[in-house]
């Protein structure tokens, strides 16, 4: 608890350009909890050298994603929004946990093997360990809560058992985080391949809807998605395609299946995705506007950071120091 408000934690990778996956299954959800709970929202640049990047593009993508942050309603004032690598904190807490993290447990992480597969020239040390940092991110803020999308549910169950192993020997010491899941949106899918989650490091751009897309290529990807042979627009088992663009346009009109299953009925496939597409981009509009503004104006992107990491570093040294002395450390 920080000021009588439980905690939320999360974080976004500034590692792409981000997509209606990262908004609807988390980014969108972050403002939900400003006003009832302490919130801790990071970009984790750390997290994003475990793939190979381009200096200058980090570094813009940094600054985009915290911009995206508060385009997408995040007011620094009610929320603490902060670059990773300025709360060396991270890194300390990161280091401790490894050595209370199994191998094997590592060893188990799905995202841990895709990306090992994916990046097989460049399979770090960073990458085997980027989930005990995940543990580090969310466990020295003394988190209640953290919303994610479901990509992230074996990472934060990695967290728990951390917390849990930790507390054990060292008695309480750390909150033992819940996940919070979208009920719709948590989990969105490529518009190629629907069976897969829609990625922003999917090579094939056409198969991913990014939040600062322009409406002529939202609406082009849209029209182009994989669906099924059937014509009739409902959500059922073996529709992936479908199903997908039906969660879609939930999360941006607030319809229920139900209701956009007889919104639809009667019409074909062509009347719903081009319904799909107008609905994704008269929602993201605002976003794009807003971002534009904040892009212009690195000033204040850069106060931002600044406060927020000077936050974030005083509530996380209070968890290091508690950490530090009871694992035996010394102090001066
Ligand atoms: P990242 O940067 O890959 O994604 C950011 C958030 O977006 C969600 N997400 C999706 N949700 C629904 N459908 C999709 N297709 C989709 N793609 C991505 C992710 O679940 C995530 O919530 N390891 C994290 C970053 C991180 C973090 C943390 C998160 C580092 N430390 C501590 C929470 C707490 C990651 O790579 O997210």
């Amino acid at each position: 608890m920080i000021d009588d408000k439980k905690v939320v934690f999360s974080g976004v990778q500034p590692s792409g350009n981000l997509t209606i996956g990262n908004y609807l299954g988390a980014i969108r959800n972050f403002s939900e909890f400003s006003d009832l709970y302490k919130c801790f929202y990071c970009v984790v640049d750390m997290h994003a050298i475990t793939v190979r990047q381009v200096p200058a593009e980090l570094r813009r993508r940094t600054y985009e994603t915290l911009a995206l942050y508060i385009a997408c309603g995040l007011d620094p004032k009610k929320n603490t929004l902060y670059v990773q690598s300025h709360v060396p904190a991270h890194a300390e807490l990161g280091w401790i946990l490894n050595c209370y993290t199994m191998f094997g447990e590592l060893s188990r992480m799905t995202q841990f093997k895709d990306k090992s597969a994916k990046h097989a020239d460049n399979v770090n040390a960073g990458l085997f360990t980027y989930p005990t940092l995940m543990a580090a991110d969310i466990l020295l803020y003394q988190t209640d809560l953290v919303p994610v999308g479901v990509d992230q549910k074996q990472h934060l169950e990695l967290a728990r058992d951390i917390a849990t192993r930790f507390n054990g020997v060292y008695g309480d010491t750390f909150v033992v985080p819940e996940p919070y899941m979208a009920k719709s949106g948590a989990k969105i899918a490529s518009l190629a391949e629907p069976t897969k989650k829609m990625s922003k490091s999917d090579e094939n751009t056409n198969a991913v809807v990014y939040i600062l897309d322009s409406k002529d290529d939202i609406l082009r990807k849209f029209k182009r998605a994989v669906t099924d042979s059937d014509t009739r627009v409902v959500f059922a088992e073996g529709k992936d395609g479908i199903n997908n663009l039906m969660t879609i346009y939930s999360c941006f009109t607030g319809k229920t299946f139900d209701e956009i299953e007889r919104e639809f009925d009667g019409k074909g496939y062509g009347d719903f995705k081009l319904a799909v597409g107008e609905a994704c981009a008269d929602g993201l509009a605002p976003v794009r506007e807003e971002f534009a503004r904040l892009m212009a104006d690195k000033a204040y992107l850069e106060e931002v950071m600044k406060n927020g990491a000077a936050e974030a570093s005083y509530y996380a040294r209070k968890t290091l120091s508690k950490v530090k002395r009871k694992i035996g450390y010394t102090s001066l």
